[in-house]
């Protein structure tokens, strides 16, 4: 399949190529989520450090990104933990970049969601932030990353509603939920819907902090498309919860 074909290829490109070279877009990630791992997305320095409590101490310990970007956040992950840190994505800027960035204790793939394929039983956890989404088969794909982790490995997901998938009821009725229940996988949820609110405020203020550096870049395009992506947030809570909802989940590969 020609890679132009799938969802949000070229615009992904785009940005991976820009967050290489802007200083406005470094130090946007900076002020509105505490570091800079290029996100586009949701995951700020409080949702990435929830990972931490889930990664074993030890020599042998291998973590996996799916939907990875540039590979900034693992980097992190590694830094605070020494891990051996894996990670996959669609984007060749995304991966170019991290295979450049991190070489140590490290493995990047280019790959597809519900193509790429790893060993069974290699991961201590499996991580996937706002990326689970481009999965063709959702049953398929959490089927599959429970086959790659460890016994007593954990799948971490951050899950928004209201962006790429259409809002449910509640943290039980997303696309993820179902697709666990139907295989009978149990998971833990906890709703940060009202925390994600507070951080989107916080990443419009960001931009507008920023928008003459994007602007002297020749990057107002991207500027703009935050203060699209923030709309939401210019309202009230009650108004944002209605369309928009954000979940962790945390599922433990166990023996039943
Ligand atoms: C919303 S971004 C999240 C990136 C990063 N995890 C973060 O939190 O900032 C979605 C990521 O998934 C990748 N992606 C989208 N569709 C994909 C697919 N079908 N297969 C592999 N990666 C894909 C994009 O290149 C992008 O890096």
């Amino acid at each position: 399949m020609n890679n132009t074909d799938l969802l949000f290829y070229d615009a992904y490109e785009q940005f991976y190529k820009m967050t290489g070279e802007s200083g406005a877009f470094e130090s946007f990630c900076r002020e509105a989520f505490g570091q800079d791992f290029s996100q586009d997305g949701f995951s700020d320095i409080r949702q990435i450090d929830r990972i931490l409590n889930y990664i074993p101490s030890g020599e042998d310990v291998h973590i996996l990104d799916a939907g990875c970007g540039n590979g900034k956040m693992l980097g992190y992950l590694q830094d605070k933990t020494k891990a051996y840190i894996h990670g996959f994505d669609y984007s060749e800027n995304a991966i170019k970049a991290a295979k450049k960035m991190f070489q140590k204790r490290a493995d990047f793939r280019q790959g597809l969601i519900g193509e790429i394929e790893y060993p069974a039983e290699q991961f201590d956890l499996v991580v996937s932030m706002d990326s689970m989404y481009f999965a063709p088969d959702m049953e398929k794909f959490v089927l599959q990353i429970m086959r790659w982790l460890k016994m007593d490995g954990v799948l971490f997901v951050g899950y928004q509603e209201g962006d790429v998938m259409p809002k449910t009821e509640t943290s039980k009725t997303t696309v993820l939920a179902k697709a666990l229940d139907k295989c009978k996988i149990r998971y833990e949820v906890e709703d940060i819907t009202r925390e994600t609110y507070e951080l989107l405020k916080k990443k419009r203020e960001a931009a507008l902090l920023y928008q003459k550096d994007f602007e002297e870049e020749g990057n107002k395009e991207w500027f703009d498309l935050l203060m699209i992506q923030t709309d939401c947030v210019t309202g009230t809570y009650e108004s944002f919860a209605k369309d928009m909802a954000r979940y962790i989940y945390i599922v433990r590969k166990t023996g039943d």
